[in-house]
């Protein structure tokens, strides 16, 4: 007997130990991540877009934790006074009982949530002012094509807003279907092949928001990240306008031995440099390529190593992307390198 209990009590304890535990602790230490500041998280919102969303969010938290609490207590009370012979309870009292809470109270929360939901759906589809800055963004695998509607250049997986101002974003697909999400501003909207949808950004605070493609699109769907960057209103006027320009011209020697070796060489078959004979269209423009915030959207850090090791075999870095990798001639790599890294 004592050596039976004695089994029990020590599996019920190694259960805890093994598989709850570790449960309980990832989803209380994902919890704390996600309410962090400065994460990438619908719950830590900086505008208005994801504000909304983030309050119904809570709404419904504390709702389920009201109506757990609630179900708890009948629970127990049930369990602790479930002998009670009493006449009162056996008969009108269970009736009235079942209908409050079983019918009356669901109503209640269920049709409230529904009109705030409702309420929230239409403040999210109350897009900008038609005179609105437009920002064109296209997917691709596995990267996104900028483009401020208008104008002559492009970029790539970085775009900004003034802050404080709502901006619109007409979206396009490429190819196959990808989902523009920056969890701290806005909900997902899909790209849809043949369509051009359309969605809205508003900061309320100047920063750096990471956006994801949140629809599964292939090997380096993980690897689709963007940067939506906030900022005052003379800094994205000052954007707009250097994706406009021609890019900056090479200043050193090496500088200008490498962008000959780029436009002479296969690179300016699939790539743009604004001002430059190269003018491919397959990948993305690097006209600002020394300024980005990453190399392969989200993929690797954008300094000189990883450039380096991209641009001779991109296959190794993001396996899968549509860039072969590159016959260079390892005396012109430093020069290459040197020439993207000054273009900012
Ligand atoms: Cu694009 Cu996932």
């Amino acid at each position: 007997m004592d050596t039976r209990r004695d089994v029990t009590t020590r599996s019920r304890s190694e259960l805890w130990r093994r598989r709850l535990l570790p449960v309980v602790l990832l989803g209380g230490g994902l919890a704390l991540a996600g309410c962090s500041g400065g994460a990438p998280s619908a719950l830590n919102p900086a505008g208005s877009g994801a504000g909304r969303v983030a309050n119904l969010w809570w709404l419904l938290f504390w709702i389920s934790i009201a109506v757990f609490v609630e179900v708890m207590a009948v629970l127990a009370w049930a369990l602790l006074f479930r002998r009670r012979r009493d006449a009162r309870v056996r008969h009108g009292q269970p009736l009235r009982f079942v209908t409050i809470a079983g019918a009356g109270i669901p109503l209640v929360i269920l049709v409230t949530v529904y009109a705030i939901g409702l309420r929230d759906l239409a403040a999210l589809g109350d897009g900008p002012d038609p005179g609105a800055p437009t920002i064109e963004v296209t997917g691709h695998k596995w990267w996104w094509e900028v483009r401020v509607q208008g104008g002559a250049g492009a970029t790539a997986n970085e775009l900004h807003i003034p802050v404080g101002e709502k901006v619109r974003v007409r979206l396009r697909t490429a190819d196959v279907l990808h989902s523009f999400w920056v969890p701290q501003l806005m909900p997902k909207t899909d790209l849809i092949a043949g369509e051009v949808r359309e969605t809205w950004l508003h900061a309320d605070r100047a920063g750096s928001y990471r956006g994801q493609c949140a629809e599964y699109c292939g090997t380096q769907h993980a690897h689709m990240a963007f940067l939506v960057v906030a900022e005052p209103r003379q800094d994205f006027d000052a954007w707009v306008a250097r994706l406009a320009a021609p890019a900056a011209a090479p200043q050193t020697d090496a500088q200008r031995r490498g962008q000959a070796a780029f436009v002479q060489g296969s690179c300016a078959g699939c790539h743009t440099i604004r001002g430059t004979g190269a003018n491919g269209r397959i990948g993305p423009d690097l006209s600002d390529v020394g300024s980005r915030w990453s190399i392969g959207a989200g993929a690797v850090p954008n300094d000189g190593g990883h450039l380096g090791g991209w641009i001779a075999n991109p296959q190794t870095v993001k396996p899968g992307n549509y860039m072969p990798p590159q016959p260079v001639d390892p005396g012109q790599l430093p020069d290459l390198i040197a020439y993207l890294r000054s273009l900012k």
